[in-house]
């Protein structure tokens, strides 16, 4: 049975919590889901603005803060912990999840359609989708945020103004024949056409509610009772009307019962102006999201000229020798079948370099792990390196982190025949990863994720082991911004910065004059990451993998913290 650990800062029956408690209750009870729940009495913060939820009709066991559990300890709050190995954490996932839950035990549950067509409601994460982004990451900051309104210059909350905008545009569907075709949605009210053939929004994906609709309707039930009735339906009229469609829901109003409103005097204000926001459409296919192909439209004299100012910046862009750790002995014929990448399935035309790949991440690994140590595999797939150095070192604890669900479903089933018992799971973006560890690793950990990792180890003092991919496809995130270094910041922008990024994806033909300034361009991202942790007072070693004909990207970085480089080895 699935447990679900949430954040509480008092525990009586009207309890006071963090916004992403009440939505996920409130969840809970919509969905009527038998999960546990277990309370973690936290303390407040205080910057943060707290709301209500009734549990007396709720079941729940507390938890003292210094009793969490390993798993439930490892990611932010909240979280669910499925057979006490694995660990499920972000907001949007977490909720799939407990739907997910009730719709596995009773094929006919009325829950089964809120994940939408595809089950695939809110599944991207936030960094590749505005969507998810909004309902999991902007929205709840809104509401953390309500308090900290500027009185002088009354403006309506940008989240409630962005969902009205959204609520105006047309529904966006990539299929909408397969759409209407799909039998399980045919019975549904679909379509209600303007003359233009668009359809309207019915609710907030489109013609049927979703996930989405109720972690909003949560949010906006609050907000639209902080606002006075003359502000909101003069100004919101569309979110209004939405939410007076989410009213006719009977399982909608029983749980409002559990959502006792704190009524905030200050904020209901008459005169509020609709804040300055971009009036588009919150469901799209992003258009930051990385498509490979718009990258050959980066004008080479751009790169050239990008290619100038990193000339003059005048530091050494030489590689090692040899990767870190490259002397140390790893035979193959030692390690059980599921354990190599064999057994992991991998077709066997990518057999020789996947394993050639794995060896040289996995080296340094070995040299520098202590008995003991906790190393994180990031976006470790299905489990390929983090189940070998597992295997490897039976001393160590592994956690494999990704946020993909089937990859990691994979990796369970390889961890279960290896009967290895020191592998633990997270499935969740590592921005939801908060656990200690001694050494993070990742093998073509796709654009910024590279970053994201290195950042992540920085921030824990740890070891880093990462073999970067998919340069091009490197932006701003709401955690980080390009170049990474000081030094690099200093002499060249963002955008100058992104033609050097893009087109160090172009090494694909060996014969190509391309190639070339593209291997020179991967060379000066690293370089920019190498400066980055150094900054941090981090020894970093980068190298070309061997055999360099591995794999195309087949850069390694190692970075070691200063008070580690103590070790003889190093
Ligand atoms: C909480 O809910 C229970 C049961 O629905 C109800 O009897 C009680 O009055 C509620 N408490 C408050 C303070 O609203
Ligand atoms: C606002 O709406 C609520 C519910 O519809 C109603 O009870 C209340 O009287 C209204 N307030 C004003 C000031 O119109
Ligand atoms: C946004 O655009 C739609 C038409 O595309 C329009 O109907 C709506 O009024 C606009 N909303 C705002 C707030 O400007
Ligand atoms: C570049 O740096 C080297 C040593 O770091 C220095 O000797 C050289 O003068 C510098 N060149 C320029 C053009 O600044």
């Amino acid at each position: 049975m699935s447990e679900v650990y949430l954040a509480v800062y008092s525990i009586a029956d009207l309890c006071l919590a963090p916004i992403e408690t009440i939505i996920t209750l409130f969840i809970i009870k919509y969905c009527k889901s038998s999960i546990n729940i277990k309370l973690i009495a936290t303390k407040q913060d205080l910057t943060e603005r707290a709301y209500i939820i009734n549990l007396s009709n709720f079941a729940y066991e507390i938890i003292n803060v210094n009793e969490i559990p390993y798993y439930a300890s490892l990611c932010e709050l909240p979280n669910i912990i499925i057979n006490k190995n694995s660990c499920v954490a972000g907001l949007c996932t977490v909720l799939r999840q407990i739907v997910k839950d009730v719709s596995a035990e009773q094929s006919m549950h009325y829950c089964n359609k809120l994940l939408g067509f595809k089950g695939s409601c809110l599944m991207a994460c936030s960094e590749a989708s505005i969507w998810t982004k909004f309902c999991e990451v902007d929205l709840i900051l809104t509401l953390k945020s309500l308090d900290k309104k500027d009185l002088d210059r009354p403006e309506l909350p940008i989240s409630l103004a962005r969902f009205e905008c959204h609520m105006s545009q047309p529904v966006k569907l990539h299929n909408l024949y397969k759409y209407t075709m799909c039998k399980k949605f045919a019975a549904l009210n679909i379509a209600k056409q303007d003359e233009t053939g668009l359809l309207e929004h019915t609710y907030a994906e489109g013609t049927f509610i979703t996930l989405a609709d109720i972690i909003i309707f949560v949010c906006m039930h609050i907000l639209l009772n902080t606002f006075s009735n003359e502000t909101i339906l003069k100004l919101v009229p569309l979110t209004v009307k939405w939410y007076n469609r989410m009213l006719t829901d009977e399982f909608i109003i029983k749980c409002l019962n559990y959502l006792p409103l704190l009524k905030s005097h200050n904020l209901n204000m008459l005169e509020y102006t609709f804040p300055a926001v971009v009036n588009e459409s919150l469901y799209k296919s992003d258009p930051k999201r990385y498509k490979p192909r718009n990258c050959v439209y980066t004008k080479q004299e751009d790169i050239e000229h990008s290619l100038e100012l990193v000339e003059d910046i005048n530091i050494s862009m030489k590689l090692d020798a040899e990767p870190f750790g490259t002397e140390i002995n790893l035979d193959w014929s030692d390690v059980p079948f599921d354990a190599t990448p064999e057994g992991g399935s991998l077709p066997p035309a990518r057999l020789q370099r996947k394993q050639e790949q794995l060896q040289n991440l996995c080296k340094p690994v070995l040299k520098l792990a202590k008995a003991g140590d906790v190393i994180v595999d990031f976006c470790s797939g299905s489990g390929h390196l983090g189940i070998l150095i597992a295997y490897l070192l039976p001393g160590c604890t592994i956690i494999l982190l990704e946020n993909k669900e089937e990859s990691l479903n994979r990796a369970k089933k390889r961890v279960q025949r290896l009967k290895l018992s020191n592998i633990k799971f997270c499935q969740c973006n590592l921005d939801y990863f908060k656990g200690d560890f001694d050494i993070g690793t990742s093998l073509h950990a796709c654009g910024l994720a590279t970053d994201l990792v290195i950042q992540c180890c920085i921030r824990k003092n740890a070891i880093f082991v990462s073999c970067p991919c998919c340069y091009g496809s490197l932006q701003d995130c709401h955690q980080l911004t390009y170049p990474r270094s000081d030094i690099f910041k200093k002499r060249i922008s963002n955008k100058e910065y992104s033609f050097l990024s893009h087109a160090a994806d172009q090494t694909h033909e060996e014969l190509n004059i391309k190639t070339k300034q593209g291997y020179r361009c991967m060379t000066i991202v690293d370089t920019d990451r190498k400066l980055f942790a150094e900054q941090f007072g981090y020894k970093v070693y980068f190298a070309k993998l061997v055999p360099e004909t591995c794999t195309l990207k087949n850069h390694l970085l190692v970075g070691i913290p200063k008070d580690k480089l103590a070790n003889d080895n190093v």
